[in-house]
């Protein structure tokens, strides 16, 4: 199978950023939300950075789409979706009835088990877990996630999709977290109970994680970057995926902020404050 087509479901954060990864590298690209002003919305965004690199002559093959059943052609689709499992589900369910069975589905699941999403799904051999990283158009690495009922066939062809990307994949077997997640949350986890026992600040930590750790960016103001909702939800799963292991606990600071609604920087303040 030649990939020609490429449809995302989900112009949020990710989704927004998979499609110009994709229209930077020739492919057609139907951009499918639920929400039409997120539509809107990604586009602006992919048209501002393509403009900025030169490329904005690659925006004629975007397609911006509300319809699922408007990626009955492509040949590789990718769901960037929030993290819950039976939203997960009810698309690839649908997907399923709509692309043909040779087409490859593919998932942006920070956590989720991909063995679960295709469980009870026709053809479940092309599901597979394809994990880019954010910002998806400057981060290398995409996870190929290989489920219980994923072919290898279809595998090998996720991994030379994602180098035709231009990203450096990494094959992983299906668990908890995958590698980067699994080991990104203690990451967050001892940040989040430093800042809730009073040992230091949500500054001093970032400061000191940057200034002196050598990262690029500390807990909170990744936080913030990958959506304080998000990065909740994925906690919750590796918790819930390895049985609850006090280890994985996630922490009770970040669940008021998702019930509060500050999210981080798509609403404007999390952990610090956005005025654009
Ligand atoms: N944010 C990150 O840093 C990051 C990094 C890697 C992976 N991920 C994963 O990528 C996925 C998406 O995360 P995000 O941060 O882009 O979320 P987001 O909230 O920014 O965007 C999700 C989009 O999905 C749309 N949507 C919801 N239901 C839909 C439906 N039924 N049909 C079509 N569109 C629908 C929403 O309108 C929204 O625009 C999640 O699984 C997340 O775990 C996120």
């Amino acid at each position: 199978m030649e990939i020609k087509r490429v449809g995302i479901i989900g112009a949020g954060t990710m989704g927004a950023g998979i499609a110009q990864v994709c229209l930077q590298s020739g492919y057609q690209v139907f951009l499918c939300d639920a929400n039409q002003q997120v539509l809107d919305k990604a586009k602006g965004s992919i048209t501002a950075r393509l403009q900025k690199l030169n490329q904005e002559d690659t925006l004629s093959n975007l397609n911006l789409i509300t319809q699922i059943v408007d990626l009955a052609s492509c040949h590789v689709v990718i769901e960037a979706v929030p993290e819950r499992l039976e939203l997960k589900r009810a698309i690839f369910q649908e997907l399923a009835q709509v692309c043909s069975d040779d087409s490859l589905l593919l998932s942006n699941t920070s956590s989720i088990s991909i063995t679960e999403i295709a469980a009870g799904i026709p053809h479940p051999e092309r599901i597979l877990g394809f994990h880019f990283f954010n910002p998806a158009p400057v981060m290398p690495l995409v996870e190929v996630i290989v489920g219980y009922q994923s072919g290898q066939e279809e595998a090998e062809q996720a991994l030379q999709f994602a180098a035709k990307l231009g990203k450096k994949p990494v094959k992983v077997k299906d668990s908890p977290g995958f590698i980067v997640n699994r080991v990104a949350r203690p990451y967050y986890n001892e940040a989040l109970r430093i800042v809730g026992d009073g040992i230091a600040s949500v500054e001093q930590i970032d400061r000191i994680m940057t200034g002196a750790g050598g990262f690029k960016m500390g807990p909170f103001a990744l936080q913030d970057l990958i959506g304080i909702d998000i990065n909740f939800a994925t906690t919750q799963s590796v918790y819930q995926g390895f049985f609850q292991e006090s280890r994985f606990k996630p922490s009770r600071l970040q669940e008021r902020m998702v019930q509060a609604g500050t999210l981080g920087k798509k609403t404007g303040g999390g952990f610090y404050e956005y005025t654009n």
